[in-house]
């Protein structure tokens, strides 16, 4: 099949979050299946065309934005993988210190940069003469890609035969906008109805893609549940009534890039089989965050977005709920500058035992997976989580809320049994985050469990090969209920 992919993020050229793995990883796995994947991001100032080898292509293309005529290039990148990426390139929307915002706040014209991104990667595969099978859109970013397929585009030629597929990575995330984004994205009026782009009086990116696309996954079976009962923020009743076209495909991490055994960020590598470089990444860690390097300080880390969705608010509780323990913290995180001064004040309070570095650090990121006992992720919701999966790959112990994502890849330890990969408390029943701690330190302390569990960890595999079935099953579904809607039309 061909398949187009369109995000907002990708490895390794632009990351925010997890959206970026997973859109950088997924195509390459649907490359060894045989489909020929291409993939449309946006050319932001940050993406560094010669680092990557960006060559231009010999085209100025342009699309309308409300009244403005705005014009743009491709640049062409190719992965190591060998697969093709084209980034849009156009100064007014991309070319800007930041990726959604400035830092402090989204800006305030991310409706024109998104419906600038769509109509331009609908452009581009047309000079491209790349005609998907499938087009590919993450998140509300993308979500007027198949919006613009069954409406102003349904009886074009060149997409005949395109399914879109709409992947929700965060539902909390929609791109809602006034009215009269309807005339800003050049839609009809004819189209602003309840079935397909209005929403309570507004035009909704996410309500667009899941609504109009020809099928709709997220990154985890429990989120696909959560948010078609009671977690989906106002789209419980889009979801519902697609529920027959709903897929929740578990997301996988890159073993390749992610593996403790030849990771370069890490000041000594191991295996299950040899953990000795852990202790070193772990002296090394604490050398860095200014602690006693002590084997027997119980070290917890995260590296994460700062944002309330992270349960940030029950991590600084923690800090200062364990202040009188062998313990220590360490915090990697970029993003809400309230939770920032709040993590900053605990810093200031307990500088021996908690550190924190505000910032997006790749390297530092694989120190903290590689240099911790065990990784704090108590997620008020997550739709799937890679962080914890990431720790599990380094042999760090996972300490998670019961939601989403998590709820399908961490399982209580028994140290009876010996059965389990971290541990969970349940927001919802009242459980408590700093007890689940208390009771992991317990069998940290306990040698011969810790390295039982540790075992259980890093024997864990979520890997692509399972869910790139899903993904490849997914698509076919949704190729052959388009034909089937294609034969009804004649
Ligand atoms: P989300 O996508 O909600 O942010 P995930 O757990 O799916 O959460 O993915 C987060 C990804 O971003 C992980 O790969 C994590 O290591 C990375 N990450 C988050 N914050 C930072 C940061 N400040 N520096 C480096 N990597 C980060
Ligand atoms: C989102 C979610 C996270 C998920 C990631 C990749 O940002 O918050 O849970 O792992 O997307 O799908």
């Amino acid at each position: 099949m061909n398949i187009l992919m369109v995000a907002s993020e990708c490895v390794p050229f632009v990351k925010v979050g997890g959206l970026a793995d997973v859109v950088g990883t997924l195509p390459k796995y649907l490359k060894r299946l045989g489909h020929d994947v291409r993939i449309i991001l946006p050319k932001y100032r940050s993406i560094d065309g010669k680092k990557y080898d960006l060559q231009p292509l010999p085209y100025i293309l342009k699309v309308s934005v409300g009244k403005d005529i705005e014009k743009f290039r491709i640049k062409r990148g190719v992965t190591e993988d060998g697969i093709n990426v084209y980034f849009i390139e156009n100064m007014r929307y991309f070319n800007r210190p930041g990726i959604y915002g400035d830092g402090n706040s989204d800006y305030g014209d991310n409706r024109e940069r998104y419906i600038f991104f769509c109509k331009a990667a609908i452009e581009a595969a047309k000079a491209l003469m790349f005609r998907p099978d499938i087009i590919h859109c993450h998140d509300w970013q993308t979500g007027l890609i198949p919006a613009y397929l069954k409406t102003n585009l349904k009886n074009d030629g060149f997409f005949w035969n395109t399914s879109s597929i709409f992947t929700v990575h965060n539902i909390a995330y929609q791109g809602q906008f006034g009215a009269d984004t309807v005339a800003a994205a050049g839609f009809s009026w004819e189209d602003f109805t309840t079935d397909k782009l209005e929403f309570h009086n507004n035009v909704n990116f996410m309500k667009c893609g899941i609504g109009m696309s020809d099928a709709v996954s997220t990154v985890s079976p429990t989120y696909a549940l959560e948010i078609k009962e009671f977690n989906g923020m106002g789209m419980e009743i889009v979801l519902n009534s697609r529920t027959d076209r709903i897929y929740g495909i578990l997301n996988g991490i890159d073993y390749d890039y992610w593996n403790p055994k030849t990771d370069s960020c890490i000041p000594a590598n191991y295996s299950k089989d040899n953990l000795a470089g852990k202790k070193i990444c772990k002296a090394e860690l604490q050398k860095m965050c200014g602690f006693d390097e002590d084997e027997d300080a119980y070290l917890l880390g995260c590296v994460s977005r700062l944002d309330n969705q992270k349960g940030f608010d029950i991590i600084i509780d923690a800090l200062y709920g364990l202040r009188d323990k062998k313990m220590q913290f360490v915090i990697l995180g970029s993003g809400d500058q309230f939770i920032k001064l709040q993590i900053q004040q605990a810093v200031s309070k307990m500088p021996k035992t908690v550190a924190a570095f505000f910032e997006y650090n790749e390297p530092l990121a694989h120190k903290i997976y590689g240099g911790c006992d065990a990784y704090m992720m108590p997620s008020r919701f997550e739709p799937c989580g890679l962080s914890q999966i990431i720790a599990l790959a380094y042999g760090t112990i996972p300490i998670v809320n019961r939601t989403g994502g998590l709820s399908d890849t961490i399982t209580y330890y028994n140290h009876f049994t010996k059965e389990g990969n971290g541990f969970m408390f349940n927001i919802t029943y009242g459980e408590n985050f700093v007890q689940t701690i208390l009771k992991s330190e317990k069998i940290f302390r306990d040698k011969k469990n810790w390295d039982a569990l540790t075992q259980n960890a890093m024997n864990c595999v979520f890997s692509w090969d399972k869910s790139v079935e899903a993904y490849h099953k997914m698509y076919e579904d949704a190729a052959n209920k388009k034909r089937h809607e294609l034969l009804f039309r004649v």
